[in-house]
């Protein structure tokens, strides 16, 4: 198939969509695909120079929010759909992650245009966008999920629902950017402005101590459970893009029946948010053995440290293949809505 695949784009993501992406690029062509990297950034992508400055990793910082900035303002935008590579395409692989490439902004664009492309449509990619909608929609759906306030809120209505230490974060971002883990009631305040430099919404919610597990769907299938184990606290920006600073264990040390119901909860989720094609779902596992989702991943990273890539090799499906049945899962149905 003749297919364009998005990366880069003007997030805080964007070095990672960036090794996502010419991973995916490998892959396709290596399962015999017509592949050709597009960054709805500028347009264009220059490969060779691409790879060499990506040769050493993904920075263990994101881009500045001047530089990001500065990206945004020439974005393509809706021409995006126009550009011939992308026009001609069978199917758009949208390797981007987070802002426009994973809020259903570009999914609109592109459906907008009649074309298919990988992974969930305009509404499910803003439903898994928006941790409020979605935390309210696991609830509906019987998934849980741990309580939560957004801001403005007071201090003391915060200290009495939600308790210490608890997790303040941004409510539409990714890659653990603007999110702090307090410990003392004089830092929720100062916590939730720190949040609000990367988002308009910001949400207050209860820590929930123990293990950190993920779950990957393709095809409305669940791949098998992954638990992440990091050196410190959180599975920050540099834990999960820095080589040995967490380790993944695949499948996680699981009884089967744990493994069946937080496999279940994943799919509770990715139906709950009208998700398609393929997701993570984000989990925590508390010491009494409950499970509490974070939230869902529409377009999770495909980079050499990322998690969906992982699983699938668990699940005995090399990198290639994995790419090729995201693409074929897009190919097969009508634009999503
Ligand atoms: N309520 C919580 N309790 C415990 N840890 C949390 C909680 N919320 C977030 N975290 C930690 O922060 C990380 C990132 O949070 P997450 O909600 O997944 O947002 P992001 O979209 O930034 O990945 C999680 O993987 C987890 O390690
Ligand atoms: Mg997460």
């Amino acid at each position: 198939m003749r297919i364009a695949v998005l990366l880069g784009g003007s997030s805080s993501e964007r070095d990672v969509s960036l090794a996502s992406g010419l991973r995916v690029l490998d892959a396709l062509r290596s399962a015999g695909h017509d592949a050709t990297g597009v960054d709805p950034a500028s347009g264009v992508i220059d490969e060779p120079a691409l790879r060499a400055a990506m040769a050493a990793g993904v920075a263990r910082t994101p881009p500045t929010r001047e530089a990001l900035a500065q990206l945004a303002a020439g974005a393509l935008g809706p021409r995006l759909a126009a550009l011939p590579a992308v026009r001609d395409a069978d199917v758009v692989f949208n390797a981007l992650h987070g802002g426009a490439g994973e809020d259903g902004t570009v999914q609109a664009i592109l459906a907008s245009a009649g074309l298919r492309c990988t992974g969930s449509g305009p509404l499910g990619s803003a439903l898994a966008m928006d941790k409020d909608l979605s935390k309210t929609l696991f609830r509906a759906a019987g998934v849980p999920t741990a309580d939560w306030r957004m801001a403005p809120v007071a201090t003391d209505e915060v200290l009495g629902a939600l308790g210490l230490p608890l997790i303040v974060k941004p409510s539409k971002q990714g890659s653990t950017v603007g999110l702090t883990l307090v410990k003392d009631a004089t830092d929720v305040q100062p916590a939730i402005a720190r949040a609000a430099e990367h988002d308009d919404e910001v949400m207050c919610e209860r820590y929930v101590p123990g293990r950190e597990l993920t779950v990957g769907i393709l095809g409305g299938e669940a791949l098998p459970v992954g638990e992440i184990i990091t050196a410190g606290e959180l599975y920050d920006y540099e834990a999960k893009y820095t080589a040995g600073m967490a380790r993944e264990v695949f499948p996680a040390d699981l009884s089967a029946a744990a493994t069946a119901q937080v496999q279940d909860h994943a799919r509770r989720a990715f139906a709950a948010l009208k998700l398609r094609g393929y997701a993570r779902i984000d989990f925590r596992m508390a010491p009494d053995g409950s499970f509490w989702c974070l939230e869902a991943n529409t377009n999770p990273g495909m980079t050499e440290l990322s998690l969906i890539p992982q699983a699938a090799a668990a699940a005995g499906i090399p990198f290639p293949e994995l790419c090729d049945r995201i693409v074929r899962l897009a190919a097969a149905e009508p634009p999503a809505r």
